[in-house]
């Protein structure tokens, strides 16, 4: 099947992101949000990033063109209207994501295929009630969208064949290299990166270094591009917070979230976004 629009919904971090890449690879894209204040910030914010890649030659076409290929919108009605390809990149909570594409599954084209951008929870559960399960996929994507070159595809236990191949040639298209892993909670990426934002917390609670210590070490002596806590700043301490408490729900008791982060997402430190978590910004 041939996709020629996306529709993207959700646009926080992850969502003008998602909506950038495919605008810029060539795909009409709709991005939807309920609050038109976001919708704004994303289309800056998407902006910003294609003047800084076209600044350096990194962008193919004119921005002009790549947002001309955007458009932004509250109503799921519009944003829906002739989507191959639905992206929700809401809140990491399963009631939303439930809802959001009982609403699409009315919405949309019958034959448009249903991603979600979940960092962790059950691609075949999102699945169940779409009525098209078959046609239900993880694309897990990585931020910056625009810098990351992996693609996560995620096989429910229902997504046939086909709809994998579309998601493959999907991930090429938009120039990320794609894995195709099991729909096992955590994936074959967060389950890995969570553990190490985990335990670098529960070492800031144990005096064991300061967070710039802590993050240097792992960046000088692991090459790592970024510390735990940057990384844990730039994703969101209320993001990893719901990762991990799915995780310590299915896998167990090395996922169990730090009191520490508890405490500093209930205080509104939530990274980048909110001005202060580890680093102040
Ligand atoms: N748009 C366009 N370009 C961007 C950008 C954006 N949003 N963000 C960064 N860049 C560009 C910069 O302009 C720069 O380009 P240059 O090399 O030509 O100067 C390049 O990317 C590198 O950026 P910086 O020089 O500012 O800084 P770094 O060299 O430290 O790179 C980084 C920044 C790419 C974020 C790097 O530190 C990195 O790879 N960090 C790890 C990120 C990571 O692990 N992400 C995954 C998080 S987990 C996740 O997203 C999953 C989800 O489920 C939560």
């Amino acid at each position: 099947m041939e996709i020629r629009k996306v529709a993207v919904l959700g646009a926080g971090t992850m969502g003008h992101g998602i909506a950038q890449v495919c605008a810029s690879s060539g795909f009409q894209v709709a991005l939807g949000d309920v609050s038109d204040v976001q919708l704004a910030k994303a289309v800056e914010k998407v902006r910003g990033s294609l003047e800084k890649l076209a600044s350096k030659g990194r962008l193919q076409g004119e921005v002009a063109d790549v947002l001309g290929r955007l458009s932004v919108s509250s109503s799921m009605d519009s944003v829906l209207d002739g989507a191959d390809l639905v992206i929700e990149a809401v809140p990491e909570k399963m009631e939303l994501k439930l809802e959001l594409f009982r609403v699409a599954s009315a919405k949309a084209p019958a034959h448009a295929i249903f991603a979600t951008n979940t960092s962790s929870l059950s691609v075949t559960e999102i699945a169940a009630d779409t009525g098209r399960a078959e046609r239900v996929v993880g694309l897990h994507f990585f931020n910056p969208v625009p810098v990351m070159e992996l693609l996560e595809i995620v096989r429910g236990l229902s997504t046939d064949d086909a709809t994998i191949e579309a998601a493959v040639a999907f991930a090429k298209r938009i120039g990320k290299d794609p894995v195709v892993v099991k729909d096992w909670p955590g994936f074959a990426t967060s389950r890995l990166g969570i553990i190490l934002g985990c335990e670098a917390i529960r070492m800031v609670e144990q005096g064991v270094a300061s967070p710039a210590d802590i993050d240097k070490a792992m960046k000088l002596g692991y090459r790592h591009p970024m510390g735990p806590l940057e990384l844990t700043d730039l994703v969101g301490l209320d993001v990893r917070l719901a990762i991990m408490e799915h995780l310590f729900a299915e896998l167990g008791e090395q996922f169990r979230p730090p009191a520490l982060l508890r405490q500093m997402v209930r205080a509104g430190k939530l990274g980048r976004k909110s001005g202060e978590g580890f680093y102040t910004y």
